[in-house]
């Protein structure tokens, strides 16, 4: 029996940062995935294909799995196994292949895509019933195995899919209808080092806590605030909460000067709004703006080096593509 899932990557709306210390966020999965299919090998270890990550025929004993040598991009599917051998024990090992829609460098979350299918597939191949719930937990466990810290808002994405409204102590997760929304996206050339922005964050609120707690509030609001424009249809008044919300984003210090050429030139050519989008450091911005301005914001981005994105948002959440 063979195993094909997929899951998408995500795109961070509103409230990054402030995700990491309890306050909500928006995130919407994009059309962009992450396949992988399993099957059983009969021995015991676990074999990888995975040319996307740079990694090919990549074996572990059983007995092994998080230990010895874990190379940086085997290690969310090597924890999670090992995880999930910890809830569901077998002797047996299995082959792990993987593909991916993207190239990791955007910041769309291949890491996340590719945890949430591995675990739907292995969920499939030993035909366990588990909820989006039970799924959520395996892979959050595994992710803080691998990253010791993380809000868990883009594995919520890619198991539930479509736009969320995600609080992550009780993870409860809202969908939130986009319909109409029209989103512009501008990668940055620049792959951001997320985890380095994250201690970064982590630093400044030790230095001063009251001041960087009271940005998160901030922040927190205005995610709130957006998800009510977002019910209203009210574009323009996203565009102005998205504003707001990346002059906060700079007084956390995690803007660069790509980004705020890309936001500025997209506002001068008539965007409603616009801020970056995930960590900071590079990889995305988006932008709020009316169809009719298409051509014009697209072509200010690339006038500042930006590279528009074509993504379909709201994208479906982790599915079985094949069982064979
Ligand atoms: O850089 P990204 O797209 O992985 O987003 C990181 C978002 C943070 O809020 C900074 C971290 C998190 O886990 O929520």
């Amino acid at each position: 029996m063979s195993i094909t899932t997929s899951a998408p990557g995500k795109l961070m709306l509103f409230g990054e940062h402030a995700v990491v210390y309890g306050h909500p966020c928006i995130v919407t999965a994009v059309d962009q995935r992450v396949f992988v299919t399993v099957e059983r090998n009969g021995a015991d270890v676990l074999h990888l294909e995975a040319p996307d990550l740079g990694l090919m025929a990549y074996s572990k004993t059983i007995a092994d799995l998080g230990q010895k040598d874990v190379p940086k991009a085997v290690a969310f599917i090597e924890m999670l196994y090992k995880r999930f051998l910890e809830l569901y024990p077998q002797q047996r090992g299995i082959i792990v292949r993987t593909r991916s829609d993207f190239s990791s460098s955007f910041g769309f979350g291949s890491s996340s895509a590719v945890t949430v299918a591995f675990a739907k597939a292995l969920a499939e191949l030993y035909e366990l019933r588990i909820t989006n719930d039970e799924l959520f937990k395996l892979c959050y466990q595994a992710v803080i195995d691998v990253q010791g810290v993380g809000s868990g808002f883009d594995l919520a994405a890619a198991i539930w899919g479509g736009t969320i409204f995600y609080e992550p102590p009780a993870k409860v997760v809202e969908p939130l209808n986009i319909e109409g929304m029209a989103l512009f996206v501008g990668y940055t050339g620049i792959k951001a080092d997320t985890a380095t922005i994250f201690r970064m964050v982590g630093e400044m609120r030790r230095q001063n806590p009251d001041k960087t707690d009271l940005l998160m509030k901030e922040i927190s609001v205005l995610t709130k605030k957006a998800s009510e424009a977002i019910e209203k249809r009210n574009w323009t008044e996203l565009g102005s909460l998205m504003n707001q919300n990346q002059s906060l984003l700079r007084s956390l210090d995690v803007s660069t000067e790509q980004l705020e050429a890309l936001i500025k030139t997209a506002i001068d050519a008539g965007a409603w709004g616009a801020k970056l989008s995930g960590a900071g450091g590079g990889d995305c911005m988006i932008a709020m703006a009316s169809n009719q301005r298409k051509e014009e914001v697209e072509a200010s981005l690339r006038q500042v080096q930006g590279e528009p994105m074509k993504v379909v948002l709201g994208a479906e959440g982790v599915r079985i593509e094949e069982n064979i």
